[in-house]
């Protein structure tokens, strides 16, 4: 696809379409796993409580991993589960060669310590990369799982040809799930974009999101990034989730900056979609390093 090909908002910003993406990335990897003699490759997801966005999330994930050709396990345990139980829940998946990657979806009950239970997760089959390791090896550059979200902005950028190279960056939002690996992502060697991260305490917020090329928005607040915070032309990806009144929202006032911007995410249908698809992909890349042959096509 060439860059005229793109579809465009009305004032003209091409949209970037993570619903689109990831459904080309998961028919990709199924017939990789298809021409590989569809090897048993295992994701399995641990939910504990009833939140119900988390519970949207987590039927997604084992929706797409179906479509992909893995095999999807599903553990659930109540909101008052202890911390024991859900500790031996992840010991027994981190022991079970049959399974090659695990997440635990966040958040957790406020009454369980999610580091103690994160570090249960051996780094091959963190693919969600969140645990210190994985984190540590991002730091390090050494081979390891990148977390979803950011991963999945960095596939948005490539697909979408927005230059990176000599480009400022803008991450807002310093979280470990998105802001500080984001800003690693977009550092690295090849990519080379000059980033910044700021934060809810950074001074002129709007006078630093207008120097960007790049702007990534992963705050959680609702309606933060407006026209004013938006250089023109430049790419806007918004990564941020609240709930309000009409449902989940993200940070970027779509109908304000759309105008401005060169690329934009929709909300939903951008980042989201995009989080899924890497999820799959590092689940593969975990098989691989736990000696499953999955050439590349
Ligand atoms: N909750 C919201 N996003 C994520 C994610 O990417 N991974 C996990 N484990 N939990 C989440």
């Amino acid at each position: 696809m060439t860059a005229t090909d793109f579809q465009r908002t009305p004032n003209g910003a091409v949209l970037m379409d993570g619903n689109r993406l990831r459904d080309t990335r998961v028919g990709m990897l199924a017939g990789r796993l298809l021409q590989a003699g569809s090897p048993s490759i295992c994701l399995a997801t641990v939910l504990v409580g009833d939140d119900a966005p988390s519970r949207v999330y987590v039927s997604m994930k084992h929706r797409k991993a179906v479509e992909a050709g893995l095999v999807s396990r599903g553990l659930e345990l109540p909101s008052e589960a202890t911390q024991d139980e859900v500790e031996s829940a992840v010991r027994s998946l981190a022991r079970d060669p049959q399974v090659h990657g695990i997440l635990v979806q966040l958040p957790l009950p406020g009454h369980l310590d999610t580091e103690r239970i994160l570090a249960l997760i051996p780094a091959e089959k963190d693919v969600d990369g969140l645990t210190e390791r994985s984190l540590g090896r991002l730091v390090r550059g050494l081979p390891g799982h990148a977390p979803c979200t950011p991963l999945g902005v960095m596939r948005l950028i490539e697909h979408y040809h927005v230059a990176t190279q000599g480009a400022r960056a803008v991450v807002v939002g310093r979280s470990t799930l998105v802001g500080l690996p984001q800003v690693l992502l977009l550092g690295r060697k090849g990519i080379d974009a000059t980033v910044t991260l700021a934060h809810s305490r950074t001074s002129n917020l709007a006078e630093v999101c207008r120097s960007a090329d790049i702007l990534i928005a992963a705050v959680g607040q609702a309606g933060l990034i407006t026209a004013e915070c938006v250089k023109p032309g430049a790419t806007v990806i918004d990564v941020g989730v609240s709930r309000s009144e009409h449902g989940l929202v993200g940070d970027v006032d779509f109908d304000a900056v759309e105008p401005v911007a060169g690329a934009i995410t929709p909300m939903p249908g951008g980042t989201g979609p995009m989080t899924i698809a890497c999820l799959l992909e590092n689940t593969v890349a975990a098989a691989v390093m736990q000696g499953v042959d999955v050439p590349l096509v």
